[in-house]
């Protein structure tokens, strides 16, 4: 049998392409996390939170109902919509976690989970986070251990999404590299082997 053949996107036109179908994967994607947050949303309520590739809002609602002003950001048009769908109060916004289009020292807040797998250079999305971050202001990132990216199946046939593998030790020397002090390092692990690098960090 040879390889299935799959066609590759960017984030932007395959998360278009999946949108209707992505809340299927909520429960997986939550057991990359294993609760890791609940213990954060009790202490959300009253601050300015940025979501930066939102998808459908699985952490946006769940932040907006612990009582977080939430904005909403991400790539893909059709994500959001699905995340409007879901609750009109979430401000969502279309954009590049890469240049985000925020006025310096805003958010108490950034959160990126499952999205650096999708950046060629995180670096690049750290920086922004740091300029559009109050000072104390907390980043918390999420390095999902895939090398391969998964195969999708959609109605236009099989695609692939444009993904990136990050080293760990990549990603918390370049967080502390752009003097973001580190908080919380979390490895969620399945079968002794990790899956999931949580981080929290402090500007
Ligand atoms: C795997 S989904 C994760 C969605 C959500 N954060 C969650 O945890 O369920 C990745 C999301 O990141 C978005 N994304 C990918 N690259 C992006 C970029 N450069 N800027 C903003 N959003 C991006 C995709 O469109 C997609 O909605």
């Amino acid at each position: 049998m040879g390889k299935r053949k799959a066609k590759l996107h960017s984030s932007k036109s395959g998360y278009n392409l999946v949108a209707k179908e992505y809340d299927k994967k909520e429960s997986y994607l939550n057991s990359f996390e294993q609760g890791n947050f609940s213990s954060l949303l009790t202490t959300v309520r009253g601050q300015k939170i940025l979501d930066v590739g939102a998808g459908t809002g699985r952490l946006s609602l769940l932040l907006a109902r612990a009582g977080a002003s939430v904005t909403a950001l991400d790539v893909s048009e059709e994500m959001l919509k699905v995340l409007n769908r879901k609750n009109k109060n979430i401000a969502s916004v279309i954009g590049d976690a890469e240049n985000l289009p925020f006025p310096d020292m805003v958010f108490d807040m950034v959160m990126a989970t499952f999205v650096i797998v999708h950046l060629k250079d995180p670096g690049r999305f750290f920086d922004e986070a740091r300029r559009i971050l109050k000072e104390g202001g907390k980043l918390i990132v999420t390095n999902i251990n895939q090398k391969d990216p998964p195969i999708i199946e959609t109605k236009e046939g099989n695609i692939v999404i444009d993904s990136y593998y990050h080293r760990p030790e990549k990603i918390r020397q370049m967080l502390e590299d752009r003097a973001l002090a580190i908080e919380d390092e979390t490895f969620i692990k399945e079968k002794g082997l990790w899956i999931n690098q949580i981080i929290i960090v402090k500007k």
